[in-house]
Parts: structure tokens; sequence; C-alpha cells
């Protein structure tokens, strides 16, 4: 079922859902079958060729997967979807179906430290280079095109520090020059922000977070135009193995029909936690779209629909007193993931962003005293109640030392 009337909230329960023909269950099935039956030989080629739709094999697709792309697609006002087995099966898929060996690619500076790790590491390994430029320096992106740039990759708002780029500014800029734009919308999900409708041609997404939203799934998805979105699942997805799996695509099914829901509840707590963070004494710099102080906060406002549950913050004292704040949380949990209903911290430096050597993290800043916090889906008053007691435990707070 599909109505392009729908507003989201409604989109995102009803979409690719009709109740079964058979039974009328209204909740989609599983099926997990590997195997499907053909009725005969040509039935079986044509599937294979693309002629006929169909699932023929478990690698390249299933129905239960099916329904939740087609939603996903839907949702990002996109013509396909790909449903893969993490956020960097998404990312990694989604830049070898556009790559081959002798390209380069411009990325955002501060990304999330697997992407980094991606295209400093192995992409190099099959001829691909990579440039890490400022992406809110419309000119300095410009001057970082080479002949072979064939991919702008960008995060935004990015991870850690939540800088927000201007997708459609970027967009027609590599478009100009022939290059296609790849976003990673995991940070604000289509239900916040629609990146296709900006002009990019792919988006990706860590499923893992806010999407699923309950911390018990690993799954990405790529979303774009139907010949890419069907190359990528016949030649990157299949031939690597980075396929979904029916169970989990059910509780993402399931996850799913309370995005709005959660989505909204992240935005005002992590509001709440940004607004108590940036009167506090002990933090020297809060990043969070919604402040006003934020570089970017009149283009956020202009291209999200709300400013998401990420809020980054620098704590005075560097790593130690970092350590010390982070150690003296009580509700808030030290986790590598974030989008969960659980309040989760980390510390890039030693944690998401280890892989970066020092001092190239240090222009992204990502100091030693940064500290990224996912707004769960707690009360914000006790949110905040936990932030005020670790804040006031770090040692020597306030003295000139620690500055
Ligand atoms: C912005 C962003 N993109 C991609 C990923 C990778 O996702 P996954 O862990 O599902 O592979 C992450 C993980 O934290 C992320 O924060």
């Amino acid at each position: 079922m599909k109505n392009n009337k729908w507003k989201m909230d409604t989109a995102i329960i009803h979409t690719a859902q009709t109740p079964c023909q058979k039974t009328g269950a209204v909740v989609s099935a599983v099926v997990p079958a590997v195997a499907y039956a053909f009725p005969d030989a040509d039935s079986a080629a044509a599937c294979v060729a693309g002629e006929r739709a169909g699932t023929y094999y478990g690698r390249y697709g299933n129905p239960t997967i099916a329904t939740l792309e087609e939603k996903i697609a839907a949702l990002e006002n996109g013509e396909a979807a790909l449903g893969v087995s993490s956020g960097m099966a998404a990312i990694s898929g989604a830049l070898l179906a556009f790559l081959q060996h002798g390209d380069h690619v411009v990325c955002t500076r501060d990304v999330y430290g697997g992407s980094y790790k991606f295209l400093t590491s192995l992409a190099p390994r099959y001829g691909i280079s990579a440039d890490f430029v400022d992406c809110t320096n419309l000119q300095a992106v410009e001057q970082a095109f080479l002949p072979n740039t064939k991919v702008l990759y960008i995060e935004t708002p990015s991870n850690p520090c939540l800088t927000v780029l201007d997708i459609a500014a970027l967009s027609k800029l590599a478009h100009g020059h022939g290059i296609r734009v790849i976003v990673d919308n995991t940070f604000m999900t289509p239900y916040l922000q629609r990146p296709l409708e900006l002009g990019a041609d792919v988006v990706v997404h860590s499923a893992t977070k806010y999407i699923n939203g309950h911390g018990d799934v690993i799954a990405g998805f790529i979303v774009g135009k139907n010949e890419h979105i069907q190359f990528m699942r016949k030649n990157i997805m299949g031939d690597l193995g980075q396929n979904l799996n029916a169970w989990d695509a059910f509780l993402i099914l399931r996850g799913l029909k309370t995005l709005g829901l959660r989505v909204r509840q992240h935005c005002q707590n992590a509001e709440e936690v940004a607004r108590f963070l940036d009167n506090h004494p002990a933090i020297s710099h809060v990043y969070y779209p919604g402040l006003a102080s934020h570089p970017q906060h009149e283009l956020a406002k202009r291209q999200m629909r709300g400013m998401g549950g990420i809020v980054s913050f620098e704590v005075k004292g560097g790593y130690e007193a970092a350590k010390s704040f982070i150690n003296a949380l009580r509700l808030a949990m030290i986790s590598f993931s974030l989008g969960d209903p659980e309040t989760l911290v980390q510390h890039p430096a030693s944690m998401t962003h280890a892989s970066i050597p020092a001092e190239e993290r240090l222009k992204f800043n990502i100091t030693d005293g940064l500290i990224r916090f996912s707004t769960g889906l707690e009360d914000a008053q006790d949110i905040i109640a936990d932030l005020e007691q670790a804040l006031a435990a770090i040692p020597m707070m306030g003295t000139a030392s620690r500055e």
C-alpha cells in the first residue's frame, strides 16, 4: 500500500504493508527461505536475468527484506533501496559501485571513523584514492576535484562534531563536474532529512542506529536510482555476501513503526541537554545544530526537520577530565553505538575515531576532551541530573590548570 499524500508518520506505518491475503495478518510475515522454487526452467532463467520479478536466492534478496526496502525507498523518496548487513556494507557498497582502480573520492573532513578507515586503508589497496576536505567551504571542495574524481562523499550532520553541510549546493557543484554525491543520512533518518530531494544521487544509512532504534540489529541501507541499486544488489552485495537476513529485516520493520515518535523525543531531549551543557562552566564547547551559536544553524533550520538526538561537547581538561566524566555517569552508558532508547556516551578520540591518527583527528576537532552523547528516550530531567553529577565529579573543576 502506498499513498503519496500520506504524511511521514502515516507513511512509516502503512507503506508497503498490506494484510496477508490468505490469513488477514496485519504484520508482515518473516520469510527465512534461502531457496525459491520455479514452475519451469524458463521462469527460473527469466528471474535470474531480471526479466521477471521474484526472489531466486537468499543472498540477493528476500520477500521480508523486499517489504522493508520498499518502505525505506518510499520514506527517502528514492526509486529503490537495498538492505545490507551493516552501515559499513552500505557505505563501502555504494562507493565501490561508482569507483574503479584509478578513481578519486572527495570526502568530508569529519566523517564516521569506519568510513575514514575504509577510504584510507582498504580502498587504496584497490587503486582508489581519497582527499578529506572541509565541505562547508564550496571553493575548497571545487579545488579538491581532480580529473579522476568520481564521488563526493558527505555525512551531514557529521559524526562526531555535527557539522552541517549544504546538500543542495554541494550536489549542484559536484554534478557540474560529472561527480556523483553520496550522503550518509544516519544521524537524521528520512524523518528529518531527505538528501535525494536536495539533489544527492545516493543515500546510505546505518540502520543499526535510529532506523531500527532498539540496539539489537546491525544493518544498512542504500537508496537511489533503480539501475544503481540493481547493480549494487547483483554485483556488490551479492558478490561480496553483504546481505541482510529476514529476521533482522523483521526487527527493523517493527522498530521502524515508532520512528516518528522516537525521533521527536530524541530531538526534544537532545535540545534540553544541549542547552544545559551550553551554560555549564566545565564545558568549553557544545556542538549541536539546534543552538543559535552553531555555525550552520540557519542551514540546519532550512535543511533539517529537526536537529537530531546527538550532542557533542568539549570537556575542559582534556582526556583525563573526559575519562573522569564518563566514568562518573550512572544512567548514560559508555558505548560505541547511538540512536538507541538508552542514553549512550563515548569518547571519539579513543573509541569510534581511534583509527584516525591524532594529528589528523585534531584537524577535524576530535580533541582528547571531546565527548559524543547520544541522548536516549529517558526523561530529560533524569538525563540532565546524571550529566550534572558526573560533571561535578571531574577533579579540580574550574582551576586554571585545566583550561
Ligand atoms: C554516521 C555513521 N555511519 C555509518 C556507521 C556504520 O554503521 P554500522 O555499524 O551499522 O556498520 C556509523 C556507526 O556508528 C555511523 O555513526
